[in-house]
């Protein structure tokens, strides 16, 4: 017999959603950044508010504009990836679910010039260092926190994703393969698998990004709340 699932199951819950393109200095005019629309974090913020959260988005750059009206959201603006890991952790104590949408920069470059960049040479070499991990950090403290990553590939993408999911200890990461029509950067629709530790979870065909959303928040409140679905 099923159990009719509670209308408003995250009540109570406080919910941390990373969204955009974090943005790297190159210098006051110029940076490096990663695609990254912001719908789909949005999305799930939606989602987790219409289930009953209480919900931050913690976005970098994004081409939809933010939702800034919805009762019930805390929005922050950030730019880098050292930026967003000290918002992210600044919360991270009172979070109960963080959802890993965001494109972080890999990559920052090694020095954020403080005047604009003058052209010389007829070539310029840039030098990178690494950023932190956020989702990999985060995870190797967690205590009651569930971790949602994302994971957006070309090739090999069970490979990827479980990997992914055991290296940053996430309770859940969403696959999607950027190639396919539909699905990825920019669009309004998005096909997506969603793993655990055991393998692969489920496969969401084609749909917008606000029923993938809702979808992924069901799941992860099913699986929070301990309720067998
Ligand atoms: N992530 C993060 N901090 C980073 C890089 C990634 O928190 N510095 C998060 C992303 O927000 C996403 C997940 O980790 O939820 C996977 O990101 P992805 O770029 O696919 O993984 P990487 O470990 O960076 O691997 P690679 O880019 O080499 O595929
Ligand atoms: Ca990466």
């Amino acid at each position: 017999r099923e159990k009719r699932a509670a209308k408003r199951p995250l009540a109570g819950r406080k919910v941390v959603v990373t969204a955009g393109g974090t943005v790297e200095r190159l210098d006051p005019v110029r940076y490096i950044t990663n695609d990254s629309s912001g719908k789909m974090g949005f999305a799930i913020a939606k989602a987790a508010l219409d289930l009953g959260a209480e919900v931050t988005i913690i976005a970098g750059r994004t081409d939809v504009a933010p939702p800034l009206n919805w009762a019930g959201l805390t929005f922050t603006r950030v730019e880098s990836a050292q930026d967003m890991y000290e918002a992210v952790n600044a919360v991270w104590a009172d979070t109960d679910i963080l959802v890993k949408a965001a494109a972080v920069a890999d990559y920052r470059p090694k020095q954020a010039a403080e005047h604009k960049i003058k052209k010389s040479g007829d070539s310029m070499t840039l030098e990178l260092v690494k950023n932190i991990d956020i989702l990999e950090t985060l995870g190797q403290k967690k205590k009651a926190q569930f971790l949602i990553g994302f994971a957006a590939e070309t090739d090999h993408l069970e490979q990827h994703a479980m990997d992914k999911l055991r290296r940053k200890n996430c309770d859940l990461l969403v696959a999607n393969d950027v190639t396919a029509e539909g699905a990825g950067f920019g669009a309004d629709t998005n096909i997506v698998n969603v793993y655990d530790a055991n393998g692969l979870v489920e496969s969401i065909p084609r749909a917008s990004k606000d029923e993938v959303g809702l979808h992924i928040m069901e799941l992860a409140a099913t699986r929070l709340t301990g309720e067998s679905k």
